[in-house]
């Protein structure tokens, strides 16, 4: 089929282009810092928690809407290496959660095609947690309709330091020599090692901060803030985003 007679979509300017060019413009790796769930809370004088519950089901809904979108790989920060600041009773609601979403969504990651990838330390949350996140990791493996990694007791600077521990390790064994270190050694023992490249980045809230979540990946991400709090994301609002991406230009230091 030749360009000329490819069916065109209106573009977000008003022009018309291909929806060829249209495709390319759908990230492949999505990432979102889902901020805002206590606020919303507050708002409503509900406890914390109640929050959390409605932050779980955007997160079904953010999944729904990456399958729909074709991308391919959805990252969500769930819990950071600096929540366990929160109090024991937030952790262990938080807990409770995860718990209850894990068995509660495995059919719904079936249905859909998605593969549960775990980035971060999970194993903090302990033994019971794991076990059942490990199940679901282990069922999903094979579906490829989308890659949904969640980020639980994850930090990057921890993330960047564990993988420059290594390198230094295997170069004391004189495995490698310290001149092979460099950025694709790096970012080879990242968690995201086998994760397509991070194109774009949102954060819900408010909040223009990256709170140690992906600082080596977001290198060159597109990053999109957004006032909605994480409970209220709904597909429209992640349709956005993917519309704001689309206008962005994207250089990587060229012209
Ligand atoms: C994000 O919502 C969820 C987690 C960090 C677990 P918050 O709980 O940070 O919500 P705010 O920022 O207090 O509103
Ligand atoms: C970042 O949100 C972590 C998650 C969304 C899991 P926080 O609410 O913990 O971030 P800060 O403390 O406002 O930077
Ligand atoms: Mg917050």
């Amino acid at each position: 089929m030749t360009v000329a007679s490819s069916p065109v979509v209106p573009a977000v300017d008003g022009s018309r282009q291909s929806t060829v060019a249209a495709e390319n413009k759908v990230p492949r790796h999505v990432a979102i810092i889902m901020d805002g769930n206590g606020r919303w809370a507050e708002r409503r004088h509900l406890p914390r928690v109640a929050g959390h519950r409605a932050g779980a089901e955007a997160v079904r809904r953010a999944m729904q809407a990456a399958v729909d979108a074709g991308v391919e790989c959805l990252t969500v920060y769930a819990f950071s290496s600096e929540n366990w600041r929160r109090s024991e009773e937030e952790v262990s609601d938080l807990k409770g959660l995860m718990r209850f979403y894990v068995e509660r969504e495995l059919a719904t990651l079936q249905k859909e095609g998605v593969r549960l990838r775990l980035i971060g330390e999970p194993g903090k949350f302990g033994n019971e947690l794991m076990t059942k996140l490990q199940h679901s990791v282990e069922e999903t493996r094979n579906n490829n309709r989308l890659t949904l990694a969640v980020a639980l007791n994850y930090g990057s600077q921890g993330e960047i330091a564990a993988a420059a521990r290594e390198l230094a390790s295997r170069a004391a064994k004189g495995e490698i020599a310290p001149e092979q270190i460099d950025e694709a050694a790096i970012a080879g023992l990242l968690q995201t090692r086998d994760l397509p490249p991070l194109d774009l980045l949102i954060r819900t809230s408010g909040e223009v901060r990256l709170s140690n979540f992906l600082l080596w990946q977001a290198a060159y991400a597109e990053l999109v803030f957004t006032d909605t709090l994480w409970p209220d994301f709904d597909e429209a609002a992640f349709n956005e985003a993917l519309a704001e991406y689309a206008r962005r230009q994207r250089r990587f230091g060229g012209r």
